[in-house]
């Protein structure tokens, strides 16, 4: 029997700093009005100095290994989504691996941006079906607020840091991740990009000054194309399996712009009861932003047992993807 990974734990962190519509109106020519009306965000999470990608990673994973009843020691996998690592090497997988003291586990970063948490969720899986790994911790966090151009009105408004967490494992039953898939584009890759430092552009004063550190999108496009392609993917997520819109308990979306997540419930004929958003609390938080959210609505108690449930991104590169699985 090929056995199912199931979600046993959910763990978030986030930084105790919030930057409000207002705050940002006395940094850049805004208003909150704007900013709600076009994204949904009301406030946002920002790092402070001492505060890094590994620290939220690391206390995210914390709180789901706690709920799963899980020791890090019996952890044999760490995946961590994020584009915005520590250090470029080594892995923030793997200063996460040694705060938890996971001495077994092998770790890596995947780079995938708003995808990453459910790309990593699809490698969780493929390593458990295929009996590589029986428990797997996998992580979405990002400190975005580092590589955002705080004097551009355009996207300022919209990143967030923070980080989710779930633990995995193998289960005989019947709940669990019942299909994953994953896709790309890379002909839209300058849709959405951070130009440097990198290898193409190495570190430089030029590059600092010519504000090529930042997040650069072109809003409008990836807008149209984030809605097609979840719609999309969440079709072929509930075929897949036999089952239709009116199967979901829960569409758990990437919180990027509520006018996106509006947009898609709409298209797929989805109450609105049945969307999960936060995003007004913290903003686009890239790949931490569904494990957040699912962490949230595991808290309140909002996801029954055997309840249906979808993830649903898409993000820079671009890549999105889904997840269906009952809880
Ligand atoms: O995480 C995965 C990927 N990311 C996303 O999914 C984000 C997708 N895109 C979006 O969410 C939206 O495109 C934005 C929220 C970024 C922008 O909304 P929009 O309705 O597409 O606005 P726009 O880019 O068409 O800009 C409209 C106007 C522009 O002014 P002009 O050129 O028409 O005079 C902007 O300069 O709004 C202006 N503007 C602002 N005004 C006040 C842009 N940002 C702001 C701002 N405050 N913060």
């Amino acid at each position: 029997m090929i056995p199912r990974p199931k979600i046993i734990g959910t763990g978030a962190a986030l930084p105790d700093r919030v930057l409000t519509n207002h705050d940002l109106e006395q940094m850049v020519e805004t208003s909150d009005a704007w900013i709600m009306a076009r994204t949904g965000i009301k406030e946002r999470r920002i790092a402070v100095p001492g505060e890094f990608t590994s620290t939220f990673a690391t206390a995210a994973a914390r709180k789901a290994l706690e709920m799963a009843g899980v020791s890090p020691v019996d952890l044999d996998l760490i995946i961590c989504g994020t584009v915005t690592p520590d250090f470029p090497f080594p892995s923030t997988a793997c200063i996460v691996q040694s705060n938890l003291g996971a001495t077994r586990a092998a770790a890596f970063d995947l780079s995938a941006a708003c995808s990453g948490f459910l790309y990593g969720l699809s490698i969780a899986e493929k390593f458990i079906n295929g009996k590589a790994a029986t428990t797997v911790l996998v992580i979405g966090v990002e400190v975005l607020s580092r590589i955002v151009d705080w004097s551009d009105r355009n996207t300022c408004c919209l990143f967030g840091d923070g980080a989710g967490a779930v633990v995995l494992t193998a289960s005989e039953g019947s709940s669990g991740i019942l299909s994953t898939h994953i896709y790309s584009d890379g002909g839209h890759w300058t849709l959405l990009h951070q130009p440097g430092p990198g290898n193409r552009t190495p570190a430089s004063q030029e590059l600092l000054d010519n504000g090529e550190r930042f997040i650069r999108m072109q809003g409008n496009e990836v807008f149209k194309l984030a809605v097609r392609a979840m719609e999309e993917a969440a079709h072929t997520a509930l075929s897949a399996n036999g089952l239709t819109v009116a199967d979901l308990d829960y569409l758990i979306p990437h919180q990027a712009n509520r006018r996106i997540i509006d947009a898609i419930g709409k298209r797929l004929g989805l109450g609105s009861d049945k969307l999960f958003v936060n995003l007004e609390r913290y903003g686009n938080t890239s790949s931490a932003s569904i494990p957040i959210a699912l962490d949230e609505a595991n808290r309140q108690g909002l996801l029954k047992e055997n309840a249906l449930v979808l993830l649903d991104a898409f993000g820079g590169g671009v890549t999105w993807a889904s997840v269906l699985m009952r809880w």
